[in-house]
């Protein structure tokens, strides 16, 4: 049977041994099952081939004069152009293979001889599966990442551009209530109204995904106190906290390393959460507090609102995910996505925890400066 039927090219294997029999024998083993087989008989020999045409695979007899296995595989391992080939060290059943030395030198398996024609084939097999996955992998790795920066970009240009003939139409149906207003009816007016405040709630939209697109982009981060960061967002919400009668206890913030921006959109989509999911006829009341750990800080935002039944707490941080309608509670359903990506961006991680009635609280870790800093 040829294992090699059911791919587009054959396997090339290099076998390296100083004894032309055992050449003989393995290369008539390999090429019945369809390999492409390329032999050398010296280490030097070896190596030079590798450099030439990197081989699939290599199987690399131990003992040889000039230069051993071993120093072969750590030369091969050494070269940037040739490390990524799976070495299989051959070695004879009366000589000790030093298998530590044989993994050391980078070595991924071993063979003895004389040879048992299944086993050889089968540990030739595993690594060539192995080292195809691993390429399949680093492949599609490099692919997501791709798509991942395409798809930011253009989620940043469509909603660069959504803007302008949104300012339009918004723009233009104020110049006409404006202008006009005193000749129209109530009908009238009230679609004009229509027409601004789903402008105004578009805007918004547009808003919240340019920041939620541009959050990996603003790459650099400095040391923050994080009291400043609550300062500017308590003075953001200032009209909304007077207006709702918010009650709003905290505990003195630490240093974290951060980007200005991102955190205090983190801080104020946090906040400004816990104070719209709040209970009909309860006051807001949110509670800051924090738990040092060395070199991070875990932040917990409480608020005593409306919770998030069980089944919802993983897929709040979905883009667009919200549990309510905007008649309900106005948003986009991008707060939490893009606090997320802000978390993780900042090498930390964010979760929540709720009582569906009393309360939920988000949790985050940020990064903190070593003491000396
Ligand atoms: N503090 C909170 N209390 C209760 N539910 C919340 C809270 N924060 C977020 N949620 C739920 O998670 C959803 C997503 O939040 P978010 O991404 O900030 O979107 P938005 O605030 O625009 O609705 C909200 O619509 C709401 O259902
Ligand atoms: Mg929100």
């Amino acid at each position: 049977m040829n294992h090699n039927l059911d791919k587009s090219y054959q396997d090339d294997i290099l076998i390296v041994d100083d004894t032309p029999d055992n050449l003989r024998l393995l290369s008539a083993m390999l090429t019945k099952q369809g390999f492409e087989v390329r032999k050398a008989l010296t280490g030097q020999a070896a190596i030079a081939s590798a450099l030439a045409d990197a081989p699939d695979l290599i199987l690399l007899d131990i003992k040889m004069p000039t230069m051993s296995g071993y120093e072969v595989c750590q030369q091969l391992k050494a070269n940037p152009r040739t490390e990524q080939i799976p070495v299989i060290f051959i070695s004879a059943l009366d000589d000790v293979i030093d298998k530590v030395k044989a993994f050391a030198a980078g070595g991924i398996d071993y063979v003895t001889k004389p040879f048992q024609e299944a086993e050889v084939l089968a540990r030739i097999n595993n690594q060539l599966n192995l080292q195809r996955l691993q390429k399949q992998l680093i492949e599609q790795n490099r692919e997501l990442a791709r798509s991942n920066r395409e798809l930011a970009q253009f989620a940043y240009v469509v909603s660069h551009d959504l803007q302008q003939p949104l300012q339009s139409i918004t723009g233009f149906a104020k110049l006409l209530l404006l202008k006009y207003g005193a000749d129209l009816d109530t009908t009238a007016h009230e679609y004009l109204n229509r027409i601004t405040d789903s402008g105004n709630r578009m805007q918004r939209l547009i808003q919240d995904l340019l920041s939620y697109a541009q959050v990996d982009k603003q790459a650099e981060l400095e040391l923050l106190d994080c009291n400043l960061i609550l300062e500017q967002v308590l003075d953001n919400l200032q009209s909304t906290i007077t207006e709702k009668n918010v009650t709003l206890t905290y505990v003195p913030l630490p240093k974290v390393m951060g980007s200005e921006t991102q955190l205090i959109q983190l801080f104020q989509n946090l906040i400004s959460n816990g104070i719209k999911f709040a209970r009909p006829g309860v006051l807001p009341a949110i509670d800051i507090s924090i738990e040092e750990y060395p070199g991070h800080c875990l932040f917990k935002i409480q608020d005593n609102g409306i919770g998030i039944a069980a089944e919802n707490l993983e897929r709040v941080f979905e883009v667009f995910y919200r549990l309510h309608s905007t008649k309900e509670y106005p948003g986009t359903g991008i707060g939490l996505a893009t606090c997320k990506k802000i978390v993780e961006f900042h090498g930390g991680e964010i979760w929540v925890t709720s009582e569906l009635g009393s309360g939920t609280t988000f949790c985050f870790t940020l990064v903190t400066p070593s003491p000396l800093l």
